[in-house]
């Protein structure tokens, strides 16, 4: 056995990390169907059952922009009725007017979330990047004042829909720029999932040479299939939080053709195959992929749940 081969890049992995459930935010706001509230919290109850301890569970964001979570103030309403125990919520926020929805809704964490590609952010949240993060100065202070924790998204790191390549570090230059302005963790986005291994090292070790480790997160979106591979980079070079979505739910409704993100029971399987500990249940998540499926009225891609975990024993 040569010297590279006997350098077991996996032997690295770390025993735990922390998975940041995105479906009833990034899962349904791209839905064509609006889903109803009763639908939204049986998604949730059924994560939460599954062990997810964070959740993203909706967006104060314009109900014209997305009308499909326009539910928002309602939803938080109805989950402060629910036993969740200490799970820890979170709500996409663009600006004071969607942070003062949050402290009504008595969020303890929001998100904000900008693009490292101009016409991407632009069609997102209509305001250039500069704008973006001016409006950010009046949102991510005020927040953490209240008590609030805030965690920022960069999307489109690994391209744009519109720009093609977006350069890496454009992307980690506006992710210094969110911690820098009080974003606990960073979470880089493959928006239309487009990333490939090569470029996921390249970008991820680049955000490792600027920001801590904890502050980075990867929201790695399955367009194209390599959402698993690209993790599986991430992991090796130490990344200990992963953004994914129930069944593969998701998508972004300006960014044309982007699907889901990556299903969270097929990245549970692959981190439990590899020893690598999440808190989740594995069964319990392969209901709640099948509730989502139920929710939304269509087949998910998610493969675990479709090819089930029991038939590994048969
Ligand atoms: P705008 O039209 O430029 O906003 O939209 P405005 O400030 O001019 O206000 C226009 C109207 O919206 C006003 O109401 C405001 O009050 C209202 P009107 O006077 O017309 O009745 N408004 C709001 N209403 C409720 N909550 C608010 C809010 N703000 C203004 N917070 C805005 C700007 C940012 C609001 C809009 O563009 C927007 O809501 N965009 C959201 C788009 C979005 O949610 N995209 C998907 C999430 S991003 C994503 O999926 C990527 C991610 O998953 C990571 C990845 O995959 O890479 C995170
Ligand atoms: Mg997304």
């Amino acid at each position: 056995m040569n010297a590279q081969v006997s350098q077991n890049p996996l032997s690295s992995v770390p025993d735990r990390v922390s998975l940041y459930e995105v479906s009833p935010r990034d899962g349904l706001q791209n839905e064509n169907a609006t889903v109803p509230l009763s639908g939204k919290v049986r998604l949730i109850d059924a994560l939460v059952a599954a062990g997810l301890e964070r959740i993203e569970i909706t967006s104060f964001v314009s109900p014209k922009w997305i009308p499909q979570l326009a539910d928002a103030d309602e939803l938080t309403r109805v989950l402060r009725e629910r036993p969740l125990h200490d799970v820890r919520l979170s709500a996409l926020c663009p600006n004071p007017k969607g942070l003062d929805r949050a402290k009504k809704a008595d969020i303890k964490e929001i998100a904000v979330f900008v693009s490292a590609s101009e016409t991407h952010n632009k069609k997102n949240v209509n305001k250039t990047i500069d704008q973006t993060l001016c409006a950010f100065e009046e949102t991510i202070g005020p927040a953490r004042e209240a008590g609030m924790s805030v965690r920022g998204y960069v999307s489109t790191v690994w391209g744009c829909p519109y720009e093609g390549d977006v350069a890496p570090e454009r992307s980690i230059a506006i992710a210094k720029k969110l911690f820098d302005m009080g974003c606990y963790q960073i979470s880089f986005g493959d928006t239309i999932g487009a990333g490939t291994p090569r470029l996921t090292r390249d970008i991820v070790m680049r955000a490792l040479d600027t920001l801590p480790l904890a502050a980075i997160a990867m929201h790695m979106h399955d367009t194209r299939g390599a959402a698993l591979a690209n993790i599986l980079v991430g992991l090796e070079l130490g990344i200990r939080h992963f953004d994914a979505s129930v069944g593969g739910l998701g998508g972004c409704p300006y960014a044309p053709g982007a699907a889901g993100n990556v299903a969270t029971e097929d990245l549970v399987y692959m981190l439990h195959g590899m020893g690598v500990g999440t808190g989740v249940d594995l069964e319990r998540l392969v209901e709640a992929a099948r509730a989502a499926e139920s929710i939304v009225g269509r087949k998910l891609p998610g493969k675990v749940h479709q090819a089930g975990i029991r038939s590994l024993r048969a």
